[in-house]
This record gives C-alpha cells, structure tokens and sequence, in this order.
C-alpha cells in the first residue's frame, strides 16, 4: 500500500537504498561474503558469451550489466532489445548463457525469445523481481531482486535492483574466477544505498530543477559518455512516459554527428557527469550545446564536480554509479510529471505488464 505517499511512484523511490540492503542481505553467506547460487554461479563460469535479452527499463539495465560482467569478470556480453532479437539472431558462441532480465517475468516480448532459446537448448537464466513469474519458471536458473512489489508503471526501483543484483553476479563470478576485483561490493553498496538516501533527502533541489527546467519544456535531452550513456537512455525514457515530454538520450560524443541540429534556444539539457575518464570530453560536449543556446544542466558525482553544476551527487564506486546517478533523473522526471498534472503512476498508453507481442 502506498500509504501517506501521494503516488506509488515517489514511495518506491523512496525505498531505494532499502532495496539494495536488502539484496546485500539475499545474497550475503554465512561467511559474510556476497554469494549466488552454486548451480547459477557454475552456468557464468561454463559461458564463453552471455546474452542479456530484455525491453525497455530493463534493457537499460542490461547496458550496465555488459559493463559488469565483462570488467570484472571478463567475459564478453551482448544485449539485445527482445522484440528485436528473432529478426537478426546473433551468431551464437560456443556455449553461450542467456539473461532475461524482467522485473515482471511476465513480458510477452522477452518470453518469446526465452521459449526459443529453450527450442534451440541453451541454458537461461532469469533476473526477476517476481517469484514464480513465467520467466522465472520456464528459465533453468532465477536471481530475484528483492525490490518488493513495483506498482507505478514507471520503474524505478526495480532497475536499481537489477543493476545491484548483476553487479553481485558478475562480482561473485569474478571471485570464484580468481580474478582481481580490488574493492568489496558489500561495502561497496552499502555506500551507494548511502549516497541514494542523500538524494532522496534533498528531494526539494529535485523539484526546483523540474520545475525550472521542465514546466513548459517541448522537449529536453540527456548526455553522457561511457556507462553515464547508458543512464542517460534511462533518464529520458522515464521522462518521456510519465510528463510525455520528448526526450532522448544520446552520447556525448555523437551530437555533433547530427542531433545538436534539435538544440534550440532553450532546450533542456542534463548532463551525467560521474566519470573521471571522460569528464572532460563530456563537459566539452555540455560547452558546444550552450554555445547554441541550450540550457544545461550537469548533474556531477563529487569528486569530478567543478564551480556552477547544477547538482552534486555524493561518491560512489566507479562501477555503481548508475545506482546513483538515476535517483535525480527518476525524481526530476516525477516532479516534472506533476507539475505538468500527469497522471504519475498510470501514464497514458502503457501498462505495467506488456504481456502481447
Ligand atoms: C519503464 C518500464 C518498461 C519496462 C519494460 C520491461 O519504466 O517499466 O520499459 O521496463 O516493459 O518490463 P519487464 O522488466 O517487466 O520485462
């Protein structure tokens, strides 16, 4: 029940860093270390390839996912939208382990992909937030989320789940693969649950941002470079579904190949700030928008931060960052939706199970 919160959406935000604790509690041992299932642990290690299938939200997390797996544990990875998968299948590696990534389990899309697969004899994994979903019965192996019940149809703490929840697999994996991970993910999202409650306690920046940036906006779009892209994607499609404002999300490095023709006097602009690397290179981006008349608006991790961001989100693992970084793109985008009086937890057109092809 939502209780004394106005939508479904702004409490399961709310309860963000307590999802991820919860997950450090699911897959702890009782040794303390962070651990998965024996049988699950030995299909990653069997994959010469993984193959992430998912749709929307999702997908985005299976971005960060590829990251993970294929940093820490070294091995390559593929995502693939699911809708898309069957037109083109991929050539496939020698022994490949497929990922359905689904907080519902339910996603006609993803499941079509699953029951071929299964024609084809490959083994599967589903990461889901619900138990005995279809996903999660006719996969050979389940990681859950542990997010609790998602009701607004605009996920939010389901993909946080998904990302920490991939990020414990690939981790794990690398252990037992006796590569070097030179941090403890434990502690390490213990900080990024931390830097979420920090967020979410200056929720009012949030809404002055939305309301400054967005009340009468057309259309507005997210930048970033490296796994801040992949968030950016996030970013926009949760603006677009609940304030219907168009928005995209794009690399930074790609607007000069043609989409900074849409920038106009005006146009919103958020960019993701939070890795050293390209830090730089992003901010030179942020530079060339301005100068044709775009309002910007960084978003930076401290750390990498300089004089006149918008916002500084608080320090966390290079890798986490995703965890982070889409609390104020999620907030901004439900301040903007009320502003707007959209109707947050039920936008029109969607449904929070897509359950037809
Ligand atoms: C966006 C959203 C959708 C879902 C997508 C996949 O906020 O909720 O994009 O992520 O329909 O759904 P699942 O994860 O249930 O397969």
């Amino acid at each position: 029940e939502k209780g004394t919160y106005p939508h479904y959406m702004l409490k399961e935000m709310d309860e963000q860093p307590t999802v991820i604790r919860k997950i450090i509690q699911a897959y702890e041992s009782e040794t303390g270390d962070l651990t998965i299932d024996a049988d699950i642990l030995q299909a990653l290690q069997d994959a010469d390839r993984l193959y992430i299938i998912a749709a929307g939200t999702s997908y985005h997390a299976g971005l960060i996912g590829k990251q993970y797996f294929e940093k820490m544990a070294g091995i390559p990875v593929e995502v693939h939208i699911s809708s898309e998968f069957g037109y083109n299948m991929p050539l496939l590696s020698e022994k490949p382990l497929f990922i359905f990534i689904t907080q519902s389990g339910e996603t006609a899309d993803s499941r079509q992909v699953l029951v071929k697969i299964k024609e084809l004899g490959y083994p599967t994994l589903t990461v889901t937030n619900v138990p005995g979903s279809t996903l999660s019965r006719e996969a050979d192996h389940t990681l859950l989320l542990h997010a609790g019940p998602e009701i607004a149809v605009a996920s939010t703490k389901a993909y946080v789940a998904q990302v920490a929840v991939l990020a414990v697999a690939a981790y794990v994996t690398a252990k037992a693969n006796g590569q070097g991970v030179e941090f403890d993910l434990k502690q390490e999202l213990a900080i990024a649950a931390n830097g979420i409650q920090t967020i979410i306690d200056s929720k009012d920046v949030l809404e002055d941002i939305a309301e400054d940036y967005l009340k009468i906006a057309r259309n507005a779009f997210f930048i970033g470079r490296n796994i801040d892209f992949c968030v950016s994607l996030e970013g926009a499609l949760k603006l677009k579904e609940i304030s219907y404002i168009q928005a995209e999300g794009f690399a930074g490095g790609e607007l000069k190949h043609g989409t900074i023709a849409l920038i106009e006097e005006g146009t919103p602009v958020f960019a993701l700030v939070t890795q050293e690397a390209v830090s730089l290179n992003i901010r030179g981006n942020v530079k060339e928008v301005a100068a044709r008349g775009a309002y910007p608006c960084i978003i930076a991790m401290a750390g990498v931060d300089e004089d006149g961001d918008r916002l500084v989100i608080p320090q966390v693992n290079e890798l986490l960052t995703p965890l982070v970084s889409v609390v104020p793109l999620q907030l901004i985008s439900y301040y903007a939706a009320l502003h707007r009086r959209c109707d947050v937890d039920k936008p029109r057109n969607l449904a929070k199970s897509v359950t037809v092809e």
